[in-house]
């Protein structure tokens, strides 16, 4: 029996996380496995209840579960709240009480989403496929000393030797199971963490002689995700360079909307799945959401926490069925092309789901 704890957010969190839950329900019922959600909130709908954006019974519910799906959290509402009433806040103390260090976040722009990416044809080429293994429990986020006095604000970017590394063999062992190329990225021409962060990372590949690694700065790195997106492999950065990568690379597959993701910690504990997306409160409550982030979020859950890859797969297989079909909500979907609701979007891959692991 698998235990998920279930946390859908604001804005589109109860939209898409619906969405993603129906298709857990079609696996565990399709292959006769039992399993439980153990609802709880989080962001502002915590905040609403209970006048914090987490609890300390929720974190409890989240580490004593199998994984935890998290929907995204915020929204104008609590946009006036500081420091640790921030529903962001909340998402933190999440992220550190689960100890999940590492953040998976694929990018993939296959044959069917040329038209909606941004980039030229001829620039995706035969494909992207991208794997940002992003440290998520550290750096500037983290560090201590932190605040502001008067007009004056301090953050520290500061990294020990064995957070880099626990981080680099994430990445290394993900590329063996992939295309064996690390892209290590840094600001090694002007900060003192990052030549750390360069110098462990490089002691690590030398237990990886089967992978290829290349150092590279954010700045140019920025550059060549748009220029040559089909030269990454994994890319692993520390927390702030890979926030920021991430959510360019999520602008090649054509929205944010497309992009899941996975937070691991210690083998043994739960891991942490979210799409990349933020609540987006523009679109929410109108049932015009892409759903598929959340979608692909649960996929990554079936492959890393409970050890289920070929469903994994059945439902990445599931959700590129459901675009072959032309299926596309309105973030991805081209001009001149009608779009589809959330609903129809979870239901086409549920239908397509259903008939591969029928097969
Ligand atoms: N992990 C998180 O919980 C997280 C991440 C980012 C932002 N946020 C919060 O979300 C709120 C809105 O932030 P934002 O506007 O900067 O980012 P956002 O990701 O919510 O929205 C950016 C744009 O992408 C669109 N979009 C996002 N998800 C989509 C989906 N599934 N389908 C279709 N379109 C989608 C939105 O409509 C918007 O136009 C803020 O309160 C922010 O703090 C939360």
């Amino acid at each position: 029996m698998a235990r998920l704890c279930w946390l859908p957010g604001d804005g589109v969190g109860p939209e898409v996380a619906d969405e993603a839950q129906q298709v857990l329900a079609t696996c565990a019922q399709a292959r006769g496995w039992r399993l439980e959600f153990e609802p709880g909130l989080i962001g502002g709908a915590s905040i609403e209840a209970t006048g914090l954006p987490l609890t300390e019974p929720t974190l409890a519910r989240a580490r004593a579960c199998d994984a935890v799906f998290k929907g995204p959290v915020g929204g104008p509402a609590w946009d006036h709240l500081r420091g640790e009433q921030r529903c962001e806040a909340g998402l933190l103390r999440l992220r550190k009480g689960l100890e999940v260090f590492a953040n998976l976040r694929p990018a993939a722009v296959g044959p069917e989403l040329v038209a909606s990416s941004p980039l030229r044809p001829e620039l995706i080429g035969a494909g992207i496929d991208i794997l940002i293994v992003r440290e998520l429990t550290g750096g500037i986020y983290f560090a201590e000393p932190k605040g502001r006095d008067g007009d004056r604000a301090v953050d520290t970017m500061a990294y020990s030797a064995a957070e880099v590394e626990r981080l680099a063999r994430v990445g290394f062992e993900a590329a063996r199971l992939r295309r064996r190329r690390v892209t290590s990225v840094d600001k090694a021409n002007v900060l003192e963490s990052s030549r750390l962060w360069r110098d462990v990372v490089s002691r690590v590949a030398a237990d990886y002689p089967d992978v290829v690694l290349e150092h590279q700065l954010v700045d140019s790195c920025a550059m060549l995700l748009v220029t040559r997106p089909a030269h990454f492999d994994v890319i692993v950065t520390e927390n702030l360079f890979g926030d920021i990568l991430s959510d360019e690379a999520g602008v090649l597959a054509g929205s944010l909307g497309m992009l899941p993701s996975a937070s691991l910690g210690h083998p043994g504990r739960p891991g942490l799945y979210e799409p990349v997306h933020g609540a987006a409160p523009d679109i929410a409550g109108r049932g015009v959401a892409n759903p598929i982030a959340a979608i692909l979020s649960a996929a990554l859950l079936l492959r890393y926490s409970l050890g289920r890859s070929d469903e994994a797969r059945a439902v990445e297989g599931a959700v590129a069925d459901a675009l072959a079909l032309g299926l596309r909500t309105a973030d991805i979907a081209p001009a001149g092309h009608v779009p589809v609701s959330t609903q129809a979007m979870g239901s086409a891959v549920r239908t397509a789901l259903a008939a591969r692991l029928g097969r």
